[in-house]
This record gives structure tokens, C-alpha cells and sequence, in this order.
């Protein structure tokens, strides 16, 4: 089975992959990415070309012939750089919008992750807010995780809290993070219930399990993790101690209109 992935476009999902692994957030196979492929990432994409069909179990019209690389069902983070094709693959979601093929990648039987419905039905949420958002990416850092069990899990309480630990944050993700209740994962259900959220804000936290973060590119929503996670880190260490003084709302909206961002306004005070 030749590549029908441009190298670069493997290379640099690889990568992420494997500084994702480096950071500690994807355990053993914690944690998937998808990446909506544009036309120009592709190579021929040949008709005799054996694949593997499969039935979503849930529709996704807007997605229909649209071609995503994904990471493999139960596939260690570890090793996706050195082992590409045994651990990733390209699926394309077929005209009715309920089946996908594997056209390339997850060699020897593989599935993609079992994410999948919160991946599609995310990609599907988000291009209807951002025609130029590609990326889904999902992992369990240590420190959202921790925040989640300590921290009342209510948006706007959650989302200033964030923002507060450092200057960054509202500049980042002006509109706040989402939060689920606890659901089961690797369900529809809890696809659905993302995808609402998603709608209008890039990250939403799954109490003690994990957070998704979206964007344009991997580094977008890689960055957009990476922050919040800086965000619960500080928190963690900091909450023990007793907080004594941090960013006013004055200050935030300060940060805010320097930055021309426009954070939600009904969570400020
Ligand atoms: P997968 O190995 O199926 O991607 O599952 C990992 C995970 O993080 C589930 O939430
Ligand atoms: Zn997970």
C-alpha cells in the first residue's frame, strides 16, 4: 500500500504525537488526534486502491468524502513516530455520511481511535463556526485532570480560575473552556455532548479523564492545550498555599482589549 499522505503532512503529525508523549499527557495510548486533510495534502488517492469499510454508527453528512488522519485505536503514543503506518491512518467518511474506509496507515487490522464520534462530530461542530479549523486533538494531562477533582466543574468559575493564573489565558482562550459532567467515553453520547460545547469555545475538559482542544493547525490546538495545562499546573501548586492576590477582571479586560480579543463577557464580575 503506497502513501497517500504527503511526507511532511505525516512528519509533522508524528511530531506532535510524540512532544504530546514527551509532556507526559498521552500515556500508553491516552489521549488521539485527527487532522482534516486538504486536497493539497493528499496524493493520488487511487480507485483500485483495497480498503477497509466500516459503519459509524451515527451520521455525519458534513463530513461526507472528506479525508482525515487519524490516530489508531489502543496505539501507544511512544511509538507513532518511529511506526507510522502500524499506529496512525487515513480514513476517508463516504457520501452517505454513516460509513468511513481506511485508505492508508493502520496496518495489520488497526481501527482509529475509539474517539472517533467526539472527533467527527467536533470537526463537524467547529467548521460550521471556523471554515479554516482542522485539528482535534485529545490527551489526559496530569494537572487538568488534578484541577478537576478539586475545582468546581462550572464553566465560567473554571474558565476564570484559568485565566487568572497567568496573563496569557485570556488572550489564548478568550472564550473560556468548556466542561462535561462525567460520561462514559468512546460513545456517541459523550460526542454529542462535546460537540455542543465545542460549538463556541476550542477546549472542553472530561472530569477526570481528559481535555480536547481544537484549531486551525497542530500547533494551534496543541498551544491552546499546552496553556491551559500551564494554567491547571499553577493553580495546583499555588491553591494549597492559599491564594493571596491574582488578576483583577480590570486587569483581564485590560489584557483583552491590548491583545483585541473578546472574551465571554458574562464571565467577568
Ligand atoms: P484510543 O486508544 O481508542 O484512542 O483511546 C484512548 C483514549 O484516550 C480514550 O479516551
Ligand atoms: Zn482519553
Amino acid at each position: 500500500m503506497e502513501s497517500i499522505i504527503k511526507e511532511a503532512v505525516l512528519e509533522q503529525f508524528c511530531s506532535i504525537a510524540d512532544l504530546m508523549y514527551q509532556k507526559g499527557w498521552d500515556e500508553r495510548n491516552g489521549g488521539n488526534i485527527s487532522l482534516l486533510l486538504r486536497g493539497d495534502d493528499l496524493l493520488n488517492v487511487g480507485e483500485s486502491e483495497r480498503t477497509r469499510e466500516y459503519e459509524l454508527g451515527y451520521r455525519v453528512p458534513e463530513l461526507s468524502g472528506k479525508f482525515f488522519l487519524v490516530t489508531g485505536s489502543g496505539k501507544y503514543f511512544k511509538n507513532i513516530k518511529t511506526n507510522p503506518k502500524e499506529n496512525v491512518g487515513v480514513i476517508q467518511i463516504l457520501e452517505d455520511g454513516e460509513h468511513y474506509r481506511i485508505v492508508w496507515g493502520l496496518a495489520n487490522g488497526a481501527k482509529p481511535t475509539s474517539e472517533l464520534p467526539t472527533h467527527l462530530m467536533n470537526h463537524a461542530a467547529r467548521l460550521k463556526s471556523d471554515p479554516d479549523h482542522r485539528v482535534v486533538m485529545h490527551c489526559h494531562p496530569a494537572n487538568l485532570l488534578a484541577i478537576s477533582f478539586v475545582h468546581p466543574l462550572e464553566e465560567r468559575e473554571l474558565s476564570r480560575t484559568l485565566w487568572k493564573m497567568c496573563a496569557e489565558c485570556v488572550i489564548v482562550f478568550p472564550e473560556g473552556i468548556g466542561v462535561l459532567p462525567f460520561m462514559l467515553c468512546g460513545t456517541k453520547e459523550i460526542g454529542a455532548a462535546t460537540a455542543q460545547k465545542i460549538t463556541d469555545c476550542r477546549l472542553v475538559l472530561w472530569p477526570h479523564h481528559g481535555i480536547f482542544g481544537t484549531g486551525k493547525d497542530l500547533d494551534e490546538a496543541f498551544g491552546l492545550i499546552e496553556t491551559a495545562e500551564k494554567a491547571a499546573e499553577i493553580y495546583m501548586k499555588i491553591a494549597p498555599l492559599g491564594i493571596r492576590q491574582s488578576i483583577s477582571d480590570d486587569g483581564l479586560r485590560e489584557l483583552a482589549e491590548a491583545f483585541h480579543v473578546q472574551p465571554k463577557k458574562e464571565y467577568f464580575d
